[in-house]
């Protein structure tokens, strides 16, 4: 018996890095999970592998900036296990690394549909199922740019804030509602493919200079921030609304500089990267 087991799950963007480590953090607890992404076939890979571990599990390719898709992942987990108790909305994108005003716009848009509309969709449909239902626990992912400006990554860092002020405003307006809890999440830097495959624009190469180091000293694995996500899912939270869980913490930050400081010092820093970057040419308007 895990402490959710009986619950039904459905996190988006969960086919692999962060959303998949919550997606098994959450199966593991007992929970039967909906998990989903754009890529059919990888949805249907996760899913085999979640039963093959004796795991509860659906999935559904969904692509969150269409409301329409966004309703029927809530429909399958109906369908399937009868009822949504928690809705992860992890799925987002980030685009190359650089000035705004070189960033191609189609790009941008693409931020902005993930991460904001997938937001702003998934909210609202598991919010519906949770005022049938009486109750549920919604889980808006933050990231960088949620608590200051993020320059060269403005398109990802500003949907970020734009989720934080929006979760809060949905908890305020849903604090009477009794069962349901509307929580934000921080996961921290975490090692996915989101983090470490970077584009960088033409030009923009030097700024990124530190970005291994930074990547070295702070990011964790996806294990990590998912037990937070497991914990804002599970019966502690019974009751709250309005949480934002933050794995980045001080004591992240100082023992992350600490090592890295004891490496520099004693010269064992380690010589490889786990980060990969891509230059790509710079937008240019007609
Ligand atoms: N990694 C970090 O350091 C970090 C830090 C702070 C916050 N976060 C946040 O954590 C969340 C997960 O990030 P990650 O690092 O795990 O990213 P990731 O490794 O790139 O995984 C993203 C997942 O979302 C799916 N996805 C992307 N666009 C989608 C769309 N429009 N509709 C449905 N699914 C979509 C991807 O599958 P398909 O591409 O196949 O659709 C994939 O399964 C994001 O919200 C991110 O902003 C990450």
């Amino acid at each position: 018996m895990g402490i959710l087991t009986g619950k039904v799950a459905v996190i988006t963007g969960s086919t692999r890095g962060l959303g998949l480590a919550i997606a098994q953090a959450y199966a593991a607890e007992g929970a039967a999970v909906v998990v989903s992404s754009r890529s059919a076939q990888a949805v249907e890979q996760t899913a085999a592998d979640f039963r093959a571990r004796g795991w509860q599990a659906a999935g559904m390719s969904v692509d969150v900036a269409d409301l329409a898709q966004v309703q029927s992942l809530a429909a399958l987990a109906v369908k399937e296990f009868g009822k949504i108790d928690i809705w992860v909305n992890n799925a987002g994108v980030t685009g190359p690394y650089g000035p705004t005003a070189q960033f191609d716009p189609r790009v941008f848009e693409g931020v902005v549909r993930t991460n904001i509309l997938g937001t702003y969709y998934g909210s609202i449909t598991a919010l519906s199922h949770f005022k049938k239902q009486g109750g549920g626990k919604l889980i808006n992912m933050l990231g960088m740019g949620y608590n200051k400006p993020a320059p060269w990554q403005n398109a990802y860092g500003s949907s970020k804030v734009w989720i934080r002020h929006f979760t809060k405003a949905l908890a305020a307006e849903n604090k009477d509602q009794t069962g349901i809890g509307i929580f934000a999440l921080n996961p921290g830097m975490v090692l996915t493919d989101l983090l470490v495959r970077n584009e960088v624009i033409a030009g923009s190469e030097e700024k990124l200079k530190s970005f291994p180091v930074i990547v070295r000293m702070w990011a964790k694995p996806a294990e990590e921030p998912a037990k937070k996500a497991v914990w804002l899912a599970g019966p502690a939270t019974d009751g709250k609304t309005g949480i934002e869980g933050n794995v980045f913490t001080t004591g992240v930050l100082v023992r992350g500089a600490l090592r890295e400081l004891w490496w520099k010092v004693t010269g064992t820093a380690p010589k490889t990267s786990e980060v990969d970057m891509t230059t790509v040419a710079p937008w240019q308007p007609d």
